[in-house]
């Protein structure tokens, strides 16, 4: 624990003594060495209770886009307080509409598709809605998705995630998906390079239609598969941004099997690579869409499916298919809409395209001095940085566990102040910087990320040389 803290703020100790004891530590809190308790934030920054400033380069893995303390977001929510903050979500209020409608208009906008939006609290319910309007239209349990995607914690959710851990306590209440390797160019599954491959991974996943034995279809073709669970820029597992030609390739491979596409926005949409959806790069159509965190910009949290007119019109989808007690609470729907509102209103495509581009070049610039950089890439505001030993290639975790405890311990001296860094880890070997800042964040607030980052690499490489 940080002894500066507890020297100023004596409750800090006594916390932490009531956390050790009375709270489960079955969440992600004890990953980290040091236990660091924030009190207050605003725009790109966190202060703990010591009134330390850290930079947030997470943005609470991308739920609070839109900044903390955004005036605009948070007085919705506190208009919202004094008319209607409580209603049974079996009662209509005119928020939930004019939400479902906007998104639903913008949806048609982009993928050129009439549907219908759903909502749910949590983005695992969320995927679990997306599934259950599949099984209904589809009448097929098993699912594709990705080698390296995470898409819940729920039982449902994580038989479609693919790391065993999340499975291993508990087991799963369905079919396990069947897990394709993602197109993570910079570790090829196959081994193959990027300029020479030919999209060789389209091509394997295109082989498993070939003959009823390889187990994905009957000798017709058709498929027991109902949907393909993507996230288009793999999130948790290191914001990973695709070649521009591998999601088209795969669409057409699902097309021809009738197999729906359930694009997970959850971490990747409303801007965060530049445009609303992250599928939108790609030129790709989705039947469903999956989304969550920063439609309430992280608060009283709200999830929500759209789903194409076919899959969830009310004779397909009739009332009570399902429901959560909390889905379509008044506080969040004033909110999300807000936060839409928002992003009608301001131009974010450039806004993100262009600071993007200038954090990208100035890690890159930063990896021409630093071999452990081995790959820097990014699409709009989501960037990620593999830290890899000094061949460049071999995956480094124990550096990047170094350099983001030392963030955490806010005792970075650039530009004087001590001052933190927040960072996240992903990636398949957990050494993956996966980087989400605030979609406001300034070229200043760019360039002090970038010498707090040096500053913390300089002091991993020494810690673990
Ligand atoms: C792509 C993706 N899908 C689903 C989820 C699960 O969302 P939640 O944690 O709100 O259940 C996440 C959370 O990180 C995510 O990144």
């Amino acid at each position: 624990m940080n002894p500066t803290a507890a020297a100023v703020n004596p409750e800090h100790e006594n916390l932490l003594e009531l956390e050790a004891k009375y709270c489960s530590w079955g969440d992600t809190v004890h990953y980290a060495k040091e236990l660091t308790m924030f009190q207050r934030s605003e725009g790109s920054f966190l202060y703990d209770d010591k009134g330390t400033q850290y930079l947030d380069l997470q943005m609470w893995y991308s739920a609070a886009n839109f900044g903390y303390g955004n005036v605009r977001i948070n007085s919705a929510l506190k208009r919202q307080m004094d008319v209607l903050p409580q209603l049974a979500c079996q009662y209509l209020h005119k928020e939930k509409i004019i939400l479902a409608t906007k998104l639903a208009r913008k949806m048609e906008a982009i993928f050129g598709e009439k549907g219908r939006v759903h909502f749910n609290v949590g983005g695992a319910s969320a995927v679990e809605d997306a599934w259950k309007v599949v099984r209904i239209h589809t009448k097929k349990i098993p699912a594709f998705s990705f080698m390296g995607g995470y898409h819940g914690r729920t039982f449902g959710a994580t038989s479609l995630t693919s790391s065993y851990r999340y499975r291993e306590q508990y087991g799963h209440f369905s079919d396990k998906a069947n897990f394709i390797p993602y197109p993570y160019c910079f570790r090829c599954p196959y081994g193959k390079q990027r300029e020479t491959c030919g999209m060789y991974c389209v091509q394997q996943f295109e082989r498993l239609f070939e003959t009823e034995y390889y187990g994905v279809s009957n000798k017709h073709g058709v498929s027991e598969f109902g949907a393909f669970f993507i996230e288009a820029v793999q999130g948790t597992g290191g914001y990973i941004v695709p070649p521009k030609d591998y999601f088209p390739g795969l669409k057409k491979i699902l097309d021809a099997h009738k197999i729906l596409l359930v694009d997970d926005e959850i971490q990747m949409g409303f801007y965060r690579t530049g445009k609303f959806m992250a599928l939108e790069n790609f030129g790709v159509k989705p039947d469903v869409v999956v989304m969550g965190k920063a439609l309430t910009n992280g608060m009283n949290a709200i999830s929500a499916i759209w789903a194409r007119e076919e899959l969830i019109n009310p004779t397909v989808f009739p009332p009570g298919s399902t429901h959560s007690t909390f889905s379509s609470n008044t506080l969040g729907t004033a909110v999300a809409l807000e936060t839409v509102n928002l992003m009608e209103e301001e131009d974010f495509e450039t806004r993100v395209t262009q600071r993007g581009a200038y954090f990208l070049q100035r890690l890159k610039a930063l990896q021409k001095k630093y071999p452990e950089m081995g790959d820097v890439d990014g699409l709009g505001l989501a960037l990620r940085v593999e830290m890899c030993q000094k061949d460049g290639y071999t995956p480094n975790r124990a550096l990047v566990d170094a350099m983001m405890n030392i963030g955490l311990s806010g005792t970075l001296t650039t530009g004087g102040k001590s001052k933190g860094l927040i960072l996240d880890v992903g990636g398949y070997y957990k050494n993956v910087f996966t980087m989400a800042p605030s979609l406001y964040i300034s070229e200043q607030e760019v360039d002090t990320a970038i010498d707090l980052f040096e500053e913390a690499m300089q002091r991993g490489i020494a810690h673990t040389a």
